[in-house]
């Protein structure tokens, strides 16, 4: 039945339409299903104690500041304490960093949303590997970009390709070096200090999303973008630099608590504030306030290592059972760290009608091709190990190795 709202839509909601995918993930609902589709972190080590116990003394010694309205950039203990990780995380070690660097934000979709909203113009370029975040693309599309693609091989975006896609001039450049979303790959050191260069050189900053950097279990921790990119311009009491910086609560507390933060120069930071206060006036100040409870005694470093131990675990569980039960037709990655890992078919393979085939079997995956903005990718897939238990990771590689023979 037409309704009199479906002559009224913007033009953007009309291109935000329903895909067959979702369509598909939606039937993972019913019961005994596994999906590897999600991005979900595992819900045994969310600290519920711990939160709990953070929210009791939050509403006992200060319950109204709590639960009343705050500020645009955040709550002013948590900006504190999030610069100084910034300055002391030997993943950035950034000489300076103050609470001016830092906008706290309603999870890092928010601030992806916020970029878009204060530097995409319809028609603007954006760089972006391919495959790349779904979720920067949902959020980016509503603003009418388009997206150079540069691709990615298993040490990150391909640099030497960096060069030519710059002659498009895109207003920024966009990527996940830790272990991303979807493919789990890592951008290597070298190709970090010739991408800074190069964007530098050609004067176009970088939006650095890193959800997972923390989430390493194996392996060499490397340098952020940020903290590579620092002091090319005048320091003083604030960073300053061409990358901005997002990372979050999600993925190292709970993703509940829609909690992240922003890190750039001040100047960004400010601009973020004002199309962030028409969006939502300010992320919750009770979630704000748990959050910094709960962290501020070194918790989440304590609390990773019990993360890093799981996911490492389930990744083994995981690439061992696809040694088992996989033909010897797919090939996937070893990921050193994060939830995700990446597969690919047989040329000519198409993953999406494998889901189709996968679902009544009760299994579930992303098919990579809508991670790729320009096309591509029909013969790969996205698999989480970070959700499922053990012993379901077992059984649904084992179904899914049916589907993909
Ligand atoms: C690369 C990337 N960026 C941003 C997000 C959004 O995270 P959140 O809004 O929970 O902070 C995700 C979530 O999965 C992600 O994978």
């Amino acid at each position: 039945m037409e309704t009199i709202w479906q002559n009224v839509y913007a033009a953007r909601a009309r291109s935000m339409s329903s895909s067959v995918i979702r369509e598909l993930l939606k039937l993972t609902e019913q019961p005994d299903f596994i999906s590897f589709a999600g991005g979900l972190p595992a819900p045994e080590v969310f600290p519920v104690d711990q939160v709990r116990a953070a929210a009791e003394r939050v509403l006992t010694e200060r319950g109204a500041q709590a639960l009343q309205y705050s500020t645009t950039e955040g709550y002013r203990p948590l900006r504190e304490l999030i610069a100084s990780w910034m300055r002391d995380d030997p993943r950035h070690r950034l000489p300076v960093c103050g609470v001016d660097n830092i906008l706290i934000t309603s999870g890092s979709q928010q601030a992806l949303d916020l970029i878009g909203r204060m530097f995409i113009d319809p028609g603007d370029r954006i760089l972006v590997e391919s495959p790349t975040y779904l979720g920067a693309l949902q959020a980016w599309s509503a603003y009418g970009p388009q997206y150079v693609t540069v691709p990615s091989d298993d040490a990150g975006m391909v640099v030497d390709a960096l060069e030519p896609a710059l002659r498009a001039k895109p207003k920024f450049i966009y990527l996940v070096p830790n272990f991303n979303n979807p493919t789990g790959r890592t951008l290597s050191l070298e190709r970090r200090r010739r991408l800074i260069e190069i964007a530098s050189r050609h004067g176009v900053p970088i939006v650095e999303d890193d959800p997972y950097g923390q989430l390493r279990f194996e392996g060499e921790m490397l340098p952020s973008l940020l903290s590579l990119a620092a002091g090319r311009g005048p320091v003083n009491t604030a960073y300053h630099g061409n990358v901005i910086y997002l990372s979050s609560f999600s993925k190292i507390l709970a993703p509940g608590f829609r909690l992240a933060w922003v890190c750039a120069e001040p100047e960004v930071v400010a601009t973020l504030t004002r199309g962030k206060q028409g969006a939502d006036l300010h992320t919750s100040t009770l979630s704000q306030t748990i959050a910094c409870e709960v962290a501020k005694d070194g918790f989440i470093a304590r609390h990773l290592e019990a993360i890093r131990r799981t996911y490492r675990e389930r990744r083994n569980v995981m690439l061992a059972a696809m040694q088992q039960h996989f033909p010897a037709s797919v090939r996937w990655n070893r990921p050193e760290g994060g939830m995700f890992l990446w597969c690919e078919l047989a040329e000519g393979v198409d993953a999406t009608e494998r889901l189709r085939a996968a679902v009544p079997k009760k299994v579930a995956f992303v098919p990579g091709a809508s991670f790729h903005p320009c096309g591509g990718g029909e013969n790969t897939l996205r698999l989480n190990f970070s959700n499922a238990a053990p012993e379901q990771i077992r059984e649904g590689i084992a179904r899914l190795g049916e589907v993909l023979e």
